[in-house]
């Protein structure tokens, strides 16, 4: 019913500053660009109409143009108000793909653009993939449009919180097609969640804050994936770091890694930033800000804002609040200064601008290679959810090894016989944890 809008961006003439980054990005993004290389005769995702929602940044825009290159048509919104790159967008929306996407949108705005993805050109064909970062496309069509759920051949997930999602519509029976949870690839979560972490956490602070790390007291909660890039984030940049953790395996390999590891009770009245990376609500509740030192940072590198209590922040506190600058907050509790990054959001993509490309091309390749997967082989699958085997992992490793002069060592047929695998892999058995 309503009208068609084929993009809507923030500024369409920062268009040509985009395509130049689009350009050093691709030069950093093997994996994405051999995947162009090698399926542009073969087209695999000819006939997709894949609607994306995810961090509209350079780095997604390759993702965007690589699956065009293997014949895709794609709409695309961002899965965070705050997480656009605003000049990413534009070259997009500029070469005449259909985005959604702005910096500093509101959540009524959020959704209209997901859905204005559901829908392709003029005569509004509707998706038949779905890329989605977190789960807020998929809960968007399985729950308000479930009608473009049979036309679906399936769908990928990026990330932790939106792959938890998936496993609970499995077990509750509501999973209508099959997904590939691209997360749990070795190439994404052991690199992207953690290396990407490792240079995106300080990276936010910094842009955000200027404020001096080294000798400044950090304490990270939760030592997943996320935790222990961004722990190792301030480690680097010369800070006292504290880990906090439920998980005896996660809390031991934190001490192990040489972090002191308490409970937030116990760190957070002398810890100059507090950081949750724990995919977990209620992380940061109101006794915490209570017990907080004048001039604390406090953010989230996790998906969604609710691992900090933002809405007792916000009810009780409010009134103090003084923007320093767009997703710098200042508010005043009991006295005492808190410094509240983006709003909660997950701060690395709100206050800077997420990943560098080079770890995002592991991550986006196994997103393709998904999507081709669905795509082509999707009656293949019941509706479930499924990772990418593990020659495809090793296959997406394979493809970033020249670019960093990587030299790999060849496994003899001896030495491949002692060790119970083929010459050309898979290396390693399923359950080898890296
Ligand atoms: P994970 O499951 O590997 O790690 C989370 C850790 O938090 C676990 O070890 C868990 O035991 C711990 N935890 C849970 N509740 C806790 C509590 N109350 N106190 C202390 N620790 C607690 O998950 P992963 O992959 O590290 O992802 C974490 C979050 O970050 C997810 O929401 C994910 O979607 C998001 N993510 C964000 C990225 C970014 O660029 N900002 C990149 C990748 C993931």
């Amino acid at each position: 019913t309503a009208t068609y809008v084929p993009f809507k961006v923030k500024d369409i003439s920062l268009a040509d500053w985009g395509r130049k980054e689009i350009h050093l990005a691709e030069a950093e993004m093997p994996g994405l660009m051999s995947l162009r290389e090698e399926y542009k005769n073969e087209q695999p995702l000819k006939g997709a109409r894949i609607a994306g929602c995810l961090h509209m940044t350079i780095q997604t825009a390759v993702l965007i143009e690589t699956l065009q290159a293997l014949g895709a048509e794609v709409t695309w919104s961002s899965c965070n108000i705050f997480s656009t790159q605003d000049q990413a967008a534009a070259a997009m929306a500029d070469a005449g793909t259909s985005v959604y996407a702005w910096k500093d949108m509101t959540e009524e705005e959020f959704d209209w653009c997901i859905e204005q993805t559901l829908f392709f050109g003029e005569d509004k064909q509707p998706l038949n993939m779905i890329l989605d970062d977190g789960g807020d496309l998929t809960n968007m069509v399985l729950d308000r449009y479930p009608e473009l759920a049979a036309g679906i051949n399936g769908l990928s997930e990026e990330t932790t919180t939106g792959v938890h999602r998936l496993y609970e519509r499995v077990k509750n029976g509501t999973l209508p097609m099959p997904a590939i949870n691209v997360n749990d690839s070795v190439t994404k979560s052991k690199f992207d969640n953690k290396y990407g972490c490792k240079e995106s956490a300080v990276d936010a602070i910094r842009r955000a804050t200027d404020t001096m790390l080294a000798g400044k007291r950090v304490t990270v909660c939760g030592y997943g994936d996320v935790g222990k890039g961004t722990a190792a984030s301030f480690k680097g940049a010369g800070s006292i770091v504290t880990v906090t953790e439920i998980d005896p395996i996660c809390a031991l390999q934190a001490a192990m890694d040489g972090f002191e590891v308490k409970r937030l009770e116990t760190v957070v009245a002398n810890s100059d930033i507090v950081i949750t990376t724990t995919g977990n609500k209620d992380i940061i509740q109101a006794h915490h800000f209570e017990a907080m030192k004048d001039k604390v940072i406090v953010c989230n590198i996790g998906h969604f804002d609710n691992e900090i209590d933002m809405a007792w922040l916000n009810k009780n506190h409010g009134h103090t609040k003084d923007t320093i600058k767009p997703q710098v907050d200042k508010y005043n509790v009991n006295g005492k200064d808190i410094i509240l990054l983006a709003e909660g959001r997950l701060v690395n993509l709100g206050c800077a601008t997420g990943h560098p490309s080079f770890v995002m091309s592991n991550s986006f390749t196994n997103q393709t290679l998904a999507q081709i997967e669905l795509w082509k082989n999707s009656a293949a699958y019941g509706n479930d959810v499924f990772m990418l085997p593990k020659h495809l992992d090793e296959k997406v490793a394979f493809l970033h090894l020249a670019k960093i002069g990587v030299e790999l060592t060849e496994l003899r047929v001896d030495q491949a016989e002692y060790i119970g695998v083929t010459p050309k892999g898979p290396f390693k058995p399923e359950h080898y944890r890296y």
